[in-house]
């Protein structure tokens, strides 16, 4: 998976998005909001924000900043912004244009497993949290005393053609992160597969 791939399979999957993948989100997204534990006034970031859907979930009184690779997914979301205090933008979510610190918060609603590169990402994302912020990722994870058999590997390739890895452990993601407390791990949906993740930044 690279960003032109990207571009083009969320071209594609941007007019259905919505109808496909809303209800079966909803309660994943529900939980991760709750765990972001948002005050009024506070500057959210969402790397890769596609179409939108967290945004029916944010408390009003927020600022929210949210980028995404494809310009057809960030034009869905445009309607959902209306009335509020959302800024959206064409941006690599692996190299993020905000200085040090300038996030309360960070939410990665099904990025972590299409970007790239997830690690650059998650740690841009650390980058741009204050001290005492956190992040808040649902997505899928490959668990962690999973074998990588061939079965998985040619399934997860399959799969990667449309535009997502099922084969990321969170562990190789996390590595590395400076002031790091995994603070909730939480199975979600299709038994667990999808998570609810909330990590503090010291
Ligand atoms: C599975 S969708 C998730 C969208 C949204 N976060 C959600 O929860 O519905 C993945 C999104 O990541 C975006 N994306 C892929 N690579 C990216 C990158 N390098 N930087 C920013 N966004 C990227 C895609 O364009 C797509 O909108």
């Amino acid at each position: 998976m690279d960003n032109q791939h990207n571009l083009c399979i969320y071209r594609l999957w941007s007019p259905v998005y919505d109808t496909l993948f809303k209800a079966i989100s909803h309660g994943g997204r529900q939980r991760a909001v709750a765990l972001l534990d948002l005050k009024p006034g506070e500057k959210l970031l969402i790397p890769g924000i596609g179409t939108g859907l967290d945004l029916l979930y944010l408390p009003a009184a927020i600022t929210v900043v949210g980028g995404d690779l494809s310009p057809a997914m960030l034009a869905k979301a445009r309607a959902k912004a209306a009335g509020r205090d959302v800024t959206l933008c064409e941006m690599d979510a692996q190299k993020l244009d905000f200085p040090d610190a300038s996030f309360d918060a960070a939410l990665f609603s099904l990025l972590l497993s299409v970007v790239p590169d997830g690690a650059a990402a998650l740690r841009e994302g650390w980058r741009v949290l204050r001290p005492g912020g956190r992040v808040v990722i649902f997505d899928k994870f490959l668990p962690e005393q999973a074998r990588l058999t061939p079965a998985r590997q040619l399934i997860g390739g399959l799969i990667r053609s449309l535009g997502t890895d099922p084969n990321r452990r969170l562990s190789d993601l996390l590595r590395g992160l400076p002031g790091l407390t995994l603070s909730y791990d939480e199975p979600n949906l299709f038994g667990g597969q999808y998570r609810v993740i909330r990590l503090d930044k010291a």
